[in-house]
């Protein structure tokens, strides 16, 4: 969703500028043009050719080289970019971006621009921990500069401590979230939820579902990056939490109730991607229940309907998983819900449903407009539901 956008991507002098080469090729892998510019202390520790070949575009490494495709106009780069990354940042630029020194591209170009820039500092514990260095990033903070980092860990110098580079997803999210602030779903609160409940039956056992909660991950990481502000209330699933999204750890169907209705009564829009149980047992054994019967009766009752308790002004997306009439059960689900929108799930279709990283799904309205979506990846399906979510969001959608 960001192809086409511009980054510049500025290298300094630390043993962490061998990463920024996987920063470079994520963030062109993901449709952005990425203008790599490197201080000449950052050609002491990785080549000019490293990111040429990620990016496929010229890298600037001499303000004065005159065969340069920058060097004439060297604000060219501060101008076309939507951000500016600084990965890795040492003390040394840090503290000439604090005071305005412009003595090579990279901090011309700082200094030049217009737009959001983001540094991830990257120095050794005693160099970060030292106070001119801390005033000289409180300085760009208080300028608006995003600092990402640095993080706690090993060291270049064996020891450990605070300045390591982060993860280039950390960068990643960050540069998203920029690119973001200017989304179709700019400070819109969306609220998520995702994975399968668990209902317990005794003190070590519970009756679930196979939802790994990919689907549900997927579309808070694609609301966060259209701007939204995201709530993702999520049961317990192998996922990491995704950057830049507040999440709400819940188990039972029960408590997603209470978390969701807590979440959405401020929210714009609700997707309900999880896998609630429909029954729950009557009782909960206290203890380990005892392997001494032949049979074993468990009474089950149902759950609350979530979505039907969810009223108000937001806008309420569904997904309806079936395993046969598809159109006519998932339809039945918008009306009885009261949803705007649902997301019917043929689980039993090849590459879709539970667990997998691809999903097809189809998508049906309040007025019973039908949109049949072919296979493709979770995170492109979640795009397509706010693409929905964004004209019903609208107010002249009819
Ligand atoms: O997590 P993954 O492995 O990626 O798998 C994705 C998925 C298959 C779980 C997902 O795409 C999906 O289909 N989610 C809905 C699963 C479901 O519970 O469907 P349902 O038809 O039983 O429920 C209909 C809707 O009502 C759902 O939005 C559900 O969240 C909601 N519901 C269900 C029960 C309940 N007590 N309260 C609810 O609000």
């Amino acid at each position: 969703m960001f192809e086409g956008k511009s980054v510049v991507l500025g290298v300094t002098g630390s043993i962490a500028a061998y990463k920024a080469v996987d920063i470079a090729s994520k963030l062109t892998q993901r449709g952005l043009a990425v203008d790599v510019v490197m201080t000449k202390a950052a050609l002491e520790f990785v080549t000019a050719l490293s990111f040429r070949s990620v990016t496929h575009r010229p890298v600037v490494t001499d303000m004065w080289e005159l065969s340069s495709e920058f060097s004439v106009e060297h604000v060219a780069l501060a101008e076309r970019a939507d951000v500016v990354v600084v990965a890795p940042a040492t003390a040394n630029t840090i503290a000439k971006l604090a005071v305005g020194i412009a003595d090579e591209m990279l901090s011309c170009i700082v200094l030049a621009t217009r737009t959001p820039v983001i540094v991830a500092p990257a120095m050794d514990a005693g160099m970060y921990s030292n106070a001119i260095t801390q005033e000289n990033l409180a300085k760009l903070d208080s300028r608006g500069f995003t600092i990402v980092g640095p993080a706690h860990g090993r060291l270049a110098s064996g020891l450990v401590g605070m300045g390591r580079l982060v993860e280039a997803d950390e960068i990643m999210v960050n540069v998203f979230q920029v690119l973001a602030r200017k989304g179709d779903l700019a400070d819109r609160q969306v609220v998520v939820s995702a994975g399968g409940t668990r209902e317990p039956i005794d003190l070590v056992r519970y009756i679930g579902n196979r939802s790994s909660g990919k689907m549900g991950y997927a579309v808070a990481e694609a609301a966060r990056d259209r701007g939204a502000i995201v709530t993702l209330i999520s049961t317990v699933t192998e996922l990491p939490p995704p950057a830049g999204v507040e999440v709400m750890q819940v188990e039972t169907a029960h408590e997603m109730r209470d978390a969701v209705l807590k979440a959405s009564a401020a929210a714009d829009v609700l997707i309900m991607a999880a896998a609630v149980a429909d029954y729950q047992p009557a009782q909960v054994v206290e203890r380990k229940i005892r392997r001494e019967s032949e049979t074993l009766n468990l009474e089950l009752v149902k759950t609350d309907d979530i979505l039907s308790e969810v009223h108000g002004d937001v806008i309420k997306v569904g997904f309806a998983a079936e395993s046969e009439d598809l159109i006519d059960r998932a339809t039945e689900k918008l009306r009885n819900k009261e949803l705007d929108l649902i997301a019917a799930n043929d689980v039993t279709a090849e590459g879709s449903g539970f667990g997998t990283d691809t999903n097809r799904v189809t998508l049906i309205d309040r007025q019973g407009r039908v949109e049949e979506l072919p296979l493709m990846h979770k995170y492109e399906v979640a795009h397509h539901i706010l693409d929905r979510v964004v004209v019903l969001l609208s107010p002249s959608q009819d």
